[in-house]
């Protein structure tokens, strides 16, 4: 199909049958004023060569092939490390859709703005057509998506991190759906002017989101979730807004398999705000007590949910790999993750050692405590212990991240890409709190975890930009991710659970946990990584009803004896300082819970304020 946009050949392949899909092209070329166009097929060949462009252009430094075949690492603007939560937008008809916690704009008055930014954005670049399945190809929970950028970073991140290439337009066909997401650097390059850095961007940026159109625009960062636009932006606040309207769920969960030594197996959803260890636990290596048992990933930070005819909830990933936190990954946090990484990882902001491999902090754990003599930093400078000690300066940016295809994880579950998902068993909403909330509690009732998801509470990390170390409520870890008005997002939680119980269905269990109780010292109560393992089984006990657990005003708790502590040595007097209900505290935090629920009062739903009252009760009794 052939269609010309001021001058420039379209070009699209003949697999390419969609209309509407080409028209679009056309029309974005037009606006953004590329040299040229490249359609991307997805091959390996492909991938080869834009790597090698990137090499060619400084973006990419290839690593020492002995060490890390098949390996890159880009080092960005010091400008463009993060996503911006702050130029992040939702782009509703009415203020009131996009509620309290999300940057909202007038769809007519950001198109206006974003016009005159994206009018020959990408000129004297490369338009790459990206195409791409959130999803296993053709699954009936999946939805495709395609996306125009002018960074080849961009381009073979998508290609780890999504199912990209020429099969997506079968799945398309004519008249197929998908979601249009637009994207560039927002760098255009005057005739024969070449870069002058090897990371453009824009130091203005947005990413905006047009829910009622379902469409994605970003402009002026080349970075993770700003710019690769199947993960947060498409997966989550887009995919949230769909699951709203179509009945399912799209959330920022990770999905593991654990299955127990009779070949049991069951499949548990959990969320965790970002940098709290997603990652960590999707792919947790059960400790040696633990014989017989597994855990595999199906995903390690998003997860889409459908309803299905016979009352369960089943999952995908909507994801094909990982762009995970590199900093305080290694063979005691994440062995398998360590495994995953050893070929064919682009690597952003990590440090560069003296052979060509890479550096983070976290990984001399695994040399004993010793630290590399010198390394090149994310912003190559020169690094050494003693600057790091005299200075403070990191080796790696704290939100250094890999990308990595899921099939190189050994942990990998063999229904991560099974187009009819998995059965979700349990629900875990994880919090990062240092006080106050106990290691794991499962809720009473469906009312009950939503409440307690809702009111989930974390330390702010480096994915996000901004100050660190600040509690912030995070509610189903969705803050920055929710593509609508939160309030109206639980109430979409609560009729969900209340419609399936209508219909006769079983809902999932519903379990809450904090891994970071501190004790008076400050120092971590709980060992947390493999040992997690311990909390993961009274969980399935829980399920099986092999665990009466006892109530607590916060759900029903372990008692110290149904934990497995075979080969841990954790006293009873440190369980309960990992679980006990401290009185003051919990006033304190009711109060907290308040000015988080007046914030989202206008549409809050009735339940929540019901399940506040009963627990507010609970805890005058304790
Ligand atoms: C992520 C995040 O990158 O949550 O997964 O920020
Ligand atoms: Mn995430």
């Amino acid at each position: 199909m052939n269609t010309s946009a001021q001058g420039l050949d379209i070009q699209a392949p003949a697999y390419v049958k969609n209309p509407k899909l080409v028209a679009w092209v056309a029309k974005m070329a037009a606006l953004c004023k590329p040299a040229r166009i490249h359609w991307c097929d997805g091959s390996q060949e492909e991938y080869d060569a834009l790597c090698q462009q990137l090499v060619d252009a400084g973006t990419f430094k290839k690593l020492n092939p002995a060490k890390r075949p098949g390996s890159y690492l880009a080092w960005t603007d010091p400008s463009d490390v993060a996503r911006v939560e702050d130029r992040t937008f939702i782009c509703c008809e009415k203020q009131d859709d996009a509620g309290p916690t999300n940057n909202w704009m007038a769809p007519a008055e950001m198109r206006a703005t974003l016009q005159p930014l994206f009018d020959g954005c990408m000129a004297g670049r490369t338009m790459y057509v990206i195409p791409f399945s959130m999803g296993p190809l053709g699954s009936p929970i999946a939805h495709v998506g395609v996306e125009l950028s002018d960074s080849a970073y961009v381009a073979v991140n998508m290609k780890l991190m999504t199912r990209m290439g020429r099969a997506v337009y079968d799945v398309i066909g004519e008249n197929g759906e998908f979601v249009p997401c637009m994207h560039t650097i927002g760098a255009p390059l005057k005739r024969g002017e070449k870069d002058q850095t090897a990371w453009p961007c824009n130091k203005t940026k947005y990413i905006v989101h047009y829910p009622e159109t379902r469409e994605i625009w970003s402009y002026g960062s080349g970075y993770g979730g700003n710019a690769l636009l199947g993960k947060k932006c498409f997966a989550l606040r887009i995919a949230s807004t769909m699951g709203r309207a179509q009945g399912w769920l799209a959330e920022h969960m990770l999905i593991l398999g654990v299955t127990k030594p009779d070949g049991s197996k069951y499949h548990v959803a959990a969320a965790f705000p970002s940098a709290c260890g997603k990652t960590n636990f999707s792919m947790l290596v059960p400790p040696a007590a633990f014989a017989g048992w597994s855990v595999t990933t199906v995903g390690d930070d998003i997860a889409w949910i459908k309803p299905q005819a016979d009352g369960s909830l089943r999952a995908i990933n909507p994801e094909a790999g990982y762009f995970g936190v590199a900093p305080g990954t290694n063979y005691h946090t994440n062995p398998n993750c360590m495994k995953s990484l050893g070929k064919n990882v682009i690597f952003t902001n990590v440090a560069l050692t003296d052979d060509g491999d890479v550096w983070w902090e976290g990984m001399e754990k695994d040399t004993g405590g010793k630290l590399p003599d010198h390394l090149l930093d994310w912003q190559g400078k020169d690094w050494t212990p003693q600057i790091a000690r005299e200075t403070g300066a990191k080796a790696a940016h704290p939100n250094a991240r890999f990308t990595v295809a899921a099939t190189n994880n050994p942990a990998l579950d063999n229904a991560w890409d099974d187009p009819a998902g998995v059965k979700i068993d349990a629900f875990v909403f994880g919090g990062r709190r240092s006080t106050t909330v106990p290691l794991v509690t499962e809720s009473r009732d469906w009312t009950e975890g939503v409440y307690m998801a809702a009111t989930m509470g974390s330390e702010t990390t480096a994915a996000a930009f901004g100050a660190q170390g600040v509690v912030r409520r995070d509610p189903f870890a969705m803050l920055p991710f929710a593509g609508y008005n939160m309030s109206d997002y639980f109430q979409h939680w609560l009729e969900l659970g209340a419609t399936i119980q209508g219909q006769g269905g079983k809902l999932p269990r519903i379990f809450t946990t904090n891994w970071f109780r501190k004790n008076a010292e400050g120092k971590f109560v709980w060992p947390g990584y493999g040992e997690n393992m311990r909390v993961l089984k009274w969980m399935i006990d829980r399920i099986e009803g092999q665990a009466a657990g006892q109530e607590t005003a916060f759900g029903i708790a372990p008692k110290y004896n149904e934990i497995n502590w075979s080969g841990l040595d954790f006293s009873a007097e440190q369980f309960d300082s990992v679980t006990d209900f401290d009185q003051g505290a919990w006033a304190e935090e009711m109060k907290l819970h308040d000015a988080h629920f007046d914030k989202l009062a206008h549409k809050l739903p009735k339940e929540l304020m019901s399940a506040k009252e009963r627990l507010q009760r609970r805890l005058g009794a304790l």
